[in-house]
């Protein structure tokens, strides 16, 4: 079953009804300030950090769900409504809301007042512009009165909701004409403050929330709007809100527009006030001239619009199936994006308070992000490198505003380093920018402390080789990949966090996953060693990679398929041996991906137990059979119920590195397969077993051992972004960045028929037709005109248009 439709020549998703299975969200902003927005207008806004300059308050886990955010009420003669539904829930004559890409837009109707509510983040601003659009759809005048809403949050989130013996006393407002200066803590440590503002002259306005809601009242029945009359409250303390109230007069088929702003605001310290008490208006006012008429919030929407052109221009399929075509050109890039900039931060899963920028997960984003805007990757490559420490190893986190590592949660993931190798490589790739490699970079962010970048992926592939275990293979410290593979952490206690508690510090527990991830990593380290002018450093690199690979061969490889690990005991962790988790997929498709077993047949082997053991109808679970009880010995993977997250669900991150195994071994068949199984423009027609957002991926999908198989949580901030484009852009339709030129190469399978890719890297354009006998081989190709020798089309100049014939 759906609940709206795919509009791919808009690029957006139109959601038909509001009583979606969740709360369909999308993002606005594309730079430092960011918003949630949720299909009814719920979510919230901050600036740069999600916990400590957050602007909105938002209630998660709260009921009904989605509580909290931008509302506009209508008031007609006594009835009155929300366009977006929710949070009045009157039935409407009609609804749509429009998930674009960095917009949306939600659309409501009743009884001949048709509302209009376009939310988005202009490109180079710090603010949500909301054009409000009211027509009057019946034959008879109308006099409506529109109100807004939005409550502010007191800045930190975490301490906003825990605080309240304070911060129930803080709160400070100013009014001005129609704007709202939300100004709590202003007055001593703070130099920002929040602004929202409607370009037209106001008939009211509430700044305190009781007095705008009622103290029994929700958000669904506010006195003021009830009653239509606002308070004009001046908040002092308790919760200060911005509420607008507008008369607005409509003829028969009359529409007008009303524009909104939401914005942060920041003063230099000296400048912070106006005159005692009054803050200094300057900066806002210029904010707010800029989004005066609708002419220009039209223009800057249009500016959006064709950023997200030039962004997208540079990787486009069309293959003949809309579905695959949307997910390459539109969706998954989007996503990449959003996880690029909001990491694991804030989503209606992650609360924003919690998690950081993680090293890994930031890393592993950039694999889908870098060709959208190399010069952003390029920053974060430095930030994330200085949080690398001395010996190699690096923080598991930092946080975003300060860009310092996380002491709270350490380091210790002893696959952690190792990502900078592939981010980076992923980055000079697509760019061509080897430079990048001599960068200075500090460990710890200790300016005293400082290296070239290529010292700090020297010091990554090197603490791997300092962390071995009895069998030579990588130690696997507090967690690998799995955050959840807890070796070393043995915990009793209730509430004790799995991933930084480590009380054995024994030097047994191994990962094959690392082994795996160290010897797909080597060939790219080795070839910008050599880049960097080190080929004695090249050299031994790949034969460090060529006895890991040995020691996989043969400590890693169980008969059938590889090992995952060995405890804390050198007990064998995923073996047949073992009573529940035999199999568990992320060695099986990375060392696939690194080609261990590929020539001896073990590579084969242990897709086909992937297949055999692991595949499910809605994709392939983590491990079989499910852990059924917890073991103390294996940490957070087995805390979870068959069928969820770690223990047996269906992680979407890990699929595409099966997907790209099996392209490895030409079988892309079973890659295409794999890969409609999880992709979500597949599943829309399942959206009520899914229940999640259609057009983004969702970290977990329930797996078979599950009692809600199928069904998704999590959606947006995920690993399974990058790296399902990843698999479906290099290696199934095969364009791939390498260092000396664009690999072409696919491996779709016999389902496709042919299809055309047009792809922009450094400067130059590829124009790629692709006629697909699936042969599993390699493909043979013709480069304007002429038939070449391999798959590497060498780099053109920037400005050439080059053609490629590609037979499959
Ligand atoms: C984390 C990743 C981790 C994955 C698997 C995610 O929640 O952000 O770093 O690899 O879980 O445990």
């Amino acid at each position: 079953m759906r609940f709206g439709h795919f509009d791919d020549a808009g690029r957006e998703y139109v959601i038909e009804t509001p009583r979606t299975p969740y709360p369909w969200i999308n993002y606005l902003g594309t730079e430092e300030f960011f918003g949630l927005v949720s299909h009814t207008g719920g979510g919230y806004c901050f600036y740069r950090d999600a916990r400590l300059r957050r602007l909105l308050r938002y209630r998660y886990n709260n009921v009904p769900t989605d509580v909290g955010g931008r509302y506009y009420y209508v008031h007609d003669g006594g009835d009155y409504w929300t366009p977006g539904w929710a949070p009045v829930k009157r039935e409407l004559d009609r609804y749509e809301c429009r998930v674009g890409l960095s917009y949306t837009k939600v659309t409501g109707e009743r009884k001949g007042i048709r509302a209009e509510v376009l939310y988005f983040v202009p490109l180079g601003t710090n603010a949500e512009v909301h054009r409000v659009t009211l027509k009057n759809t019946s034959k008879a005048a109308k006099s409506v009165k529109l109100f807004s809403f939005v409550e502010f949050c007191l800045w930190d989130a975490w301490d906003d909701q825990t605080n309240y013996q304070r911060n129930l006393s803080i709160g400070e407002v100013e009014v001005d004409g129609s704007t709202i200066y939300h100004k709590t803590e202003y007055r001593e440590r703070r130099n920002h403050y929040a602004v929202h503002s409607v370009n037209a002259a106001v008939a009211g306005f509430d700044t305190d929330r009781e007095s705008f809601l009622g103290l029994w009242n929700g958000f669904g029945e506010p006195q003021a709007v009830t009653e239509g009359r606002s308070r004009n409250s001046v908040a002092s303390g308790w919760q200060p809100i911005g509420s607008h109230q507008l008369a607005v007069d409509l003829a028969p088929g009359e529409e007008r527009t009303f524009v909104f702003v939401l914005g942060y605001v920041e003063n230099p310290v000296g400048e912070k006030w106006e005159k005692p008490g009054v803050v200094n208006k300057k900066p806002a006012r210029q904010l707010l001239a800029r989004f005066q008429t609708t002419a220009q919030v039209d223009a800057a929407l249009g500016a959006l619009r064709d950023y997200w052109t030039e962004m997208l221009s540079k990787y486009t399929v069309k293959s003949g199936d809309a579905r695959l075509d949307r997910m390459v050109n539109i969706w998954n890039p989007y996503q990449c994006m959003v996880t690029f900039n909001l990491s694991r931060s804030a989503s209606y899963f992650e609360t924003g308070i919690g998690r950081g920028m993680g090293f890994r997960d930031s890393n592993q984003d950039l694999l889908g992000f870098v060709h959208l805007v190399p010069a952003r990757a390029r920053e974060r490559i430095l930030d994330i490198a200085a949080t690398q420490k001395a010996d190699g190893s690096a923080y598991h986190q930092y946080q975003p505003l300060t860009k310092r590592g996380n002491d709270a949660v350490g380091s210790g993931f002893n696959d952690d380093p190792l990502w900078l190798i592939s981010g980076t490589a992923a980055y000079i790739k697509e760019s061509g920018d080897l430079g990048i490699l001599k960068e200075t970079v500090p460990f710890d962010n200790d300016p005293r402390d400082t290296a070239t970048l290529f010292e700090h992926l020297k010091r990554s592939f090197h603490h791997v080789l300092h962390n071995l275990g009895p069998h030579g293979l990588p130690l696997i410290g507090r967690a690998d990949w799995n955050d959840c593979l807890n070796l070393n952490c043995f915990s009793e206690t209730p509430g004790e966090s799995f991933q930084t508690t480590g009380n054995r510090t024994g030097r047994t527990a191994e990962s094959v996953f690392i082994a795996g991830l160290f010897v797909h990593v080597a060939p790219d380290y080795a070839a910008l060693a050599e880049a960097t002018g080190f080929a004695d450093e090249a050299k031994a690199a790949r034969d460090h990679a060529a006895r890991m690979e040995k020691t996989v061969l043969e400590h890693g490889w169980d008969g059938e398929w590889f090992l995952r690990a060995y405890d804390f005991f050198g007990r064998k962790i995923g073996s047949k041996e073992c009573e529940d988790g035999q199999i568990l997929i992320e060695p099986q498709g990375y060392c696939v991906m690194a080609g261990i077993g590929v020539a001896t047949g073990q590579a084969r082997k242990a897709l086909d137990s992937v297949r055999d053991r692991l595949e499910s109808a809605h994709g392939i679970v983590l491990n079989q059979p499910a852990y059924q009880a917890y073991h103390v010995e294996l940490g957070e993977i087995s805390s979870y119920p068959p069928g969820y997250k770690e223990n047996a669900g269906i992680f979407c991150h890990n699929n595409p590195w099966v997907m790209i195994a099996e392209t490895v071994i030409g079988r892309g068949d079973r890659a295409f397969a794999l890969y409609k199984k999880i992709a979500p423009a597949y599943r829309e027609e399942i959206s009520e077993v899914h229940r999640l957002e259609p057009y983004v991926y969702a970290q977990m999908i329930a797996g078979k051992d599950a009692v809600r198989h199928g069904e998704a949580k999590n959606s947006w901030l995920t690993g399974t972004a990058a790296w399902n484009f990843v698999a479906i852009s290099q290696h199934i339709l095969g364009v791939k960045p390498e260092l000396e030129g664009l690999r072409v190469n696919p491996c779709i399978g016999a389902e496709v028929e042919g299809f055309t890719i047009l792809r922009r890297c450094r400067g130059a354009e590829y124009r790629i037709r692709v006629t697909n006998e699936a042969t599993g081989k390699p493909a043979r190709l013709v480069v304007d005109g002429k038939p070449v020798d391999g798959t590497l089309v060498p780099y053109a100049p920037a400005g050439a248009v080059v053609t490629i014939e590609c037979e499959a």
